[in-house]
């Protein structure tokens, strides 16, 4: 994908030489913080003289921009309460921006603080600008404060930044002793509304957009990433994703970029992949709260199961995908990891337009696939208690579910007695074959035209899987899709059914990690076609929802650190086909219980803490 990109890029770039000199910003400390200023201020401040007075003096100060909550007057106390919500809910916002305070008032109020210096103008609505902090200039220029933060997973491939009209260029700044930087935007200049649901209490609502959705030409024109842009907020990067969305081991496979790494337990585990950056983005930054994946045999689910984060694979269809690039469009689909089970569910309202309503009546039935029968490992405890509370919340029955067993006994009379015969090769042969046509295709006419012949330089697992591909004959997609289609048709009548009161007849609950160790530094055996069955093809293969769901952690000991650490613990909720909204809402609902709980960045998912393995630079 990197040198299809670059070959576009180059192909595009206008024949005209600017004559005019193009600003991009600036970048400053403030009390050992860097900060990244937009070239263009957000207001110029003339209310104030005495204020301008002190700008003219120092040069760029650093200010905190409030309102005046009450045209009684504005006081130490109103600074503090201001001040704590601000350092609370802020990324950006410290109390460095404190020592100068400027307060948009209604009338001319009088204001004090005592360890401040407080100025205050008559600011019509027109004219005030959202309340946080700031730098002004001396001639009165407020500029937006982004906080200089460090990519140290090295999830990301390229930071940007955005402007009023949005156009996209690269972050022009950077920070000591590492590749990227990325600047945040402080969360205090979004107001929540109906065309941005996510701000507020969530904004930015920083998304990431990973290599294979947006490039930078179609990060204005392509239909989601002008979802994004609309309803979301801000766009602060482009994220790592393993070649063409093939599954890649770290190190081992990525022979391109450097895996990203996952920063929970030892930071020495596989981050899993395709979706390998907004992975381990959303576990390793608590400035960033939601980043973009696409999933077709796992992409979202491994990487949110292996981080403990929410990730959502959805019902195919219902998620636009036009532009992103394709491994098999038939599997294929779009959805968001996150820490954050509310803002996941906010979210999914901007990722699926009319296709989702939340809906709050559920199943009696809960099917448990492959689940402990009593706690002898670590994590089966928390696997239980976590079903026996969702069985009780919805005085629901739970049965134990074997699809084999199921398929034996009622399985098409045309196919196959055993499910894993049947379904062997049904994943390895239409990603192979839809994405030779789809990309090798273009990818190799076009370098080999722009390049006297040559081909490029290609990963050894898409290589491999290709390879395969190539050795069945055109009649086998049509094939293995017949075959999909049957057991889709007999999933949805014997697996996850529709019903028209709570939309699915029941729930499935497999589970999706239990600390497992994957280590990052093993030499493994060259890579082969990714054939068999298993309960995550199922989704891939019908249709349906799944959807993952962090429940806590367990222990290991780590051959790295030689020392007790946790992984997290997740499990796996699929409903019949279209019923997202059924999950999302049963998701709300068991927050509100306490059953789910928002996962934190860092070392753990359960409790936060310092990542052991920080990267320093690429
Ligand atoms: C502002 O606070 C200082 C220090 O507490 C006090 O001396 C002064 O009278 C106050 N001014 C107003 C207008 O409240
Ligand atoms: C003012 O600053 C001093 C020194 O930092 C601090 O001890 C004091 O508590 C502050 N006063 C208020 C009212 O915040
Ligand atoms: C701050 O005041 C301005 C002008 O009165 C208003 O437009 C803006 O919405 C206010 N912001 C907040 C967060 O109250
Ligand atoms: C909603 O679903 C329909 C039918 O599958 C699809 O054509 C449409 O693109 C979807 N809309 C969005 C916003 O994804
Ligand atoms: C299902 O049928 C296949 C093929 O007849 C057999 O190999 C397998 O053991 C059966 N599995 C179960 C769980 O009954
Ligand atoms: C699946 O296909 C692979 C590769 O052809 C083969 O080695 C394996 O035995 C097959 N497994 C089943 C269950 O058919």
């Amino acid at each position: 994908m990197d040198h299809f990109i670059t070959f576009l890029a180059l192909a595009l770039v206008p024949c005209t030489w600017a004559a005019t000199v193009q600003l991009t910003g600036q970048t400053v400390y403030l009390a050992g913080v860097s900060y990244y200023l937009p070239p263009s201020p957000v207001t110029t401040l003339q209310g104030n003289t005495a204020l301008g007075r002190k700008a003219l003096e120092e040069g760029l100060i650093p200010i905190t921009v409030l309102n005046a909550t009450d045209d009684t007057g504005y006081g130490h106390s109103d600074y503090q309460s201001a001040v704590s919500k601000f350092s609370t809910m802020d990324d950006v916002f410290t109390e460095a921006f404190g020592n100068t305070i400027y307060v948009q008032t209604k009338a001319s109020t009088v204001a004090n603080s005592t360890n401040s210096t407080v100025y205050t103008a008559n600011v019509a609505a027109n004219d005030a600008v959202p309340q946080g902090p700031y730098f002004m200039s001396s001639s009165g220029a407020v500029y937006e404060a982004w906080r200089l933060y460090t990519d140290f997973a090295g999830a990301f491939t390229e930071t940007l930044i955005g402007d009023a009209e949005g156009t996209f260029s690269v972050l022009p700044a950077n920070v000591p002793g590492q590749a990227l930087a990325v600047a945040v935007p402080s969360r205090l200049y979004y107001t929540k509304s109906a065309e941005k649901p996510l701000a507020g209490e969530f904004a930015p609502a920083t998304v990431i957009v990973p290599g294979i959705i947006c490039t930078h030409q179609q990060l204005r024109t392509h239909f989601l990433c002008n979802v994004w842009s609309t309803l979301v907020l801000s766009f602060l990067g482009k994220l790592k994703t393993s070649q063409f969305a093939n599954g890649e081991e770290a190190t081992a496979d990525w022979d391109d970029y450097h895996s990203p790494f996952n920063p929970r337990g030892d930071g020495y585990q596989d981050p899993s992949s395709s979706s390998s950056g907004p992975g381990a983005a959303a576990a390793s930054y608590p400035w960033l709260d939601l980043t973009l994946g696409s999933d077709t045999g796992g992409s979202i689910r491994g990487p949110s199961e292996v981080q403990g984060l929410y990730g959502n694979r959805p019902s195919h269809d219902l998620v636009a995908l036009d532009g992103t690039m394709p491994l098999s469009p038939p599997l294929d689909t779009s959805g968001f990891l996150t820490r954050d089970p509310v803002l996941w569910a906010e979210a999914a309202k901007a990722l699926y337009l009319d296709n989702v309503t939340i809906t709050h009546s559920y199943p009696k039935h809960i099917k448990l696939y492959d689940f402990p029968k009593k706690a002898s490992q670590p994590g089966d405890d928390l696997l239980l208690d976590f079903i026996t509370k969702v069985a009780s919340y919805l005085g629901a029955k739970t049965t134990n579910y074997d699809i084999e067993t199921s398929w034996n006994r009622s399985h098409p009379a045309s196919a196959n007695p055993s499910i894993d015969d049947y379904l062997n090769l049904t994943y390895p042969i239409l990603i192979a074959k839809n994405q030779v046509d789809l990309v090798r295709k273009p990818l190799y006419d076009d370098y080999a035209a722009a390049h006297d012949g040559r081909k490029p330089a290609v990963d050894p697992v898409p290589l491999a899987r290709w390879g395969f591909g190539d050795t069945f004959p055109e009649s086998a997609v049509a094939e293995q899709n017949t075959k999909r289609t049957i057991f889709a048709d007999w999933f949805a009548s014997h697996g996850l059914s529709p019903n028209p009161d709570t939309c699915s007849d029941g729930i499935l609950f497999y589970v999706g990690s239990q600390a497992d160790v994957n280590y990052r530094n093993q030499y493994i055996s060259a890579p082969v076609a990714p054939y068999g069955f298993s309960i995550s093809r199922v989704s891939p293969f019908w249709g349906g929802p799944d959807l993952v769901l962090p429940i806590g952690q367990a222990s290991y000991h780590s051959t790295i650190t030689h020392h007790k650490e946790f992984l997290p613990v997740t499990v796996d909720i699929m409903a019949a086909r279209g019923c997202d909204g059924m999950i999302f809402g049963l998701v709300q609902d068991l927050v509100k219980q306490g059953i789910l709980k928002t996962s934190v960045a860092g070392n753990s998912n359960a409790g936060g803490g310092e990542v052991l393995f920080k990267r320093a630079s690429q």
